[in-house]
């Protein structure tokens, strides 16, 4: 069998401001501190994931990583293999993770359009499952701009093993388990990353989360909503670093045996697009600037808020 990667773990950012934004993630957004070591503080969910977000003080935010699971030490070697008879560049050979981020075995490199991946098993996990619906559960899909898109999702199936579920003339969506989306790529102006989803664990936790977020003052950037491809239903945010964030729930759960995927024109025929409910009809201002990744860009230059204020007026 090919070797594969089988879900999603998290993300890792780079972030300015360390302090406020373990602040925001811990009391507004949900998650739970589990470790931290130098200048990195990782986070996890109310599921098994040892951490589902690690966040990194950086002089600049960034991506610094997508980070996905594989079932063992031979599958990670084999996939290592793979990438690096593509010639990716390596950012770290397969050893020995961190203990303080969940041990393990892993290696990191950079995929087709420079962002920085890795891949790993072994991980340590949570005996306690925390009851609380409220809060996200685990991260279940990470939107990649891209100006290659083909080439990239591409990528992503030939390399790792991702499943195609999904495309639109804008986006395509790529699984590595049952769940219909881990990755999308989507076209844009230049590689990164548009947005981050946490899932939830039923509409109810996704509405007392989102009114969390509301009362420690994050506004609903966009929805809410149920999108068409994946069928979730979605609310997102804008968080401090200018990264655009999610909360999704309900993602439609495939049968590999039988699923077939949607072509552009079935989507672009699809009625009420992007929300079946034709409540959320257009993402907002503020969503489209964060995913578009200039409005960390913007922030890490200092452009000044009077700026700031202005394109999030347009629409
Ligand atoms: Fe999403």
């Amino acid at each position: 069998m090919h070797p594969r990667v089988t879900g999603l773990r998290g993300v890792e950012l780079g972030v300015r401001d360390l302090k406020k934004t373990v602040e925001f993630y811990t009391n507004a957004w949900g998650l739970e501190e589990v470790s931290r070591e130098g200048d990195t503080v990782y986070m996890r969910g109310t599921g098994a994931e040892h951490h589902i977000l690690a966040v990194h003080e950086r002089p600049k935010a960034c991506l610094i990583g997508a980070s996905f699971a594989a079932d063992d030490r031979a599958q990670v070697d084999a996939l290592y293999q793979k990438v690096k008879a593509f010639g990716a560049e390596i950012l770290t050979v397969p050893s020995e993770l961190s203990v303080a981020a969940g041990g393990g075995y892993g290696f990191s490199f950079r995929s087709l359009e420079g962002q920085p991946m890795m891949i790993s098993c072994d991980v340590k996990t949570h005996s306690n499952i925390i009851a609380d619906s409220s809060r996200p559960k685990k991260l279940t899909h990470v939107v990649l701009n891209s100006t290659r898109i083909d080439d990239t999702a591409k990528y992503f199936m030939d390399m790792f093993g991702f499943r195609l579920s999904d495309e639109t003339d804008h986006m395509t969506f790529i699984r590595c388990s049952s769940s219909h989306h881990a990755v999308a790529i989507a076209k844009a102006a230049g590689p990164g990353l548009n947005h981050m989803a946490y899932e939830m664990e039923n509409f109810d936790g996704l509405m007392s989360g989102t009114g969390r977020l509301k009362s420690a003052g994050t506004e609903v950037a966009w929805g809410v909503g149920r999108h068409g491809p994946g069928n979730n239903i979605f609310t997102y945010f804008v968080e401090p670093n200018g990264f655009a964030t999610e909360y999704t729930t309900e993602v439609e759960q495939i049968d590999e045996a039988t699923y077939q995927p949607h072509t552009k024109k079935y989507w672009s025929d699809f009625p009420n697009r992007p929300c079946r409910w034709n409540v959320a009809t257009k993402a907002s201002a503020a969503m489209r600037y964060a995913s578009s990744g200039q409005m960390v860009e913007d922030l890490n230059n200092g452009v000044c808020d009077d700026i700031i204020s202005r394109k999030l007026a347009g629409n």
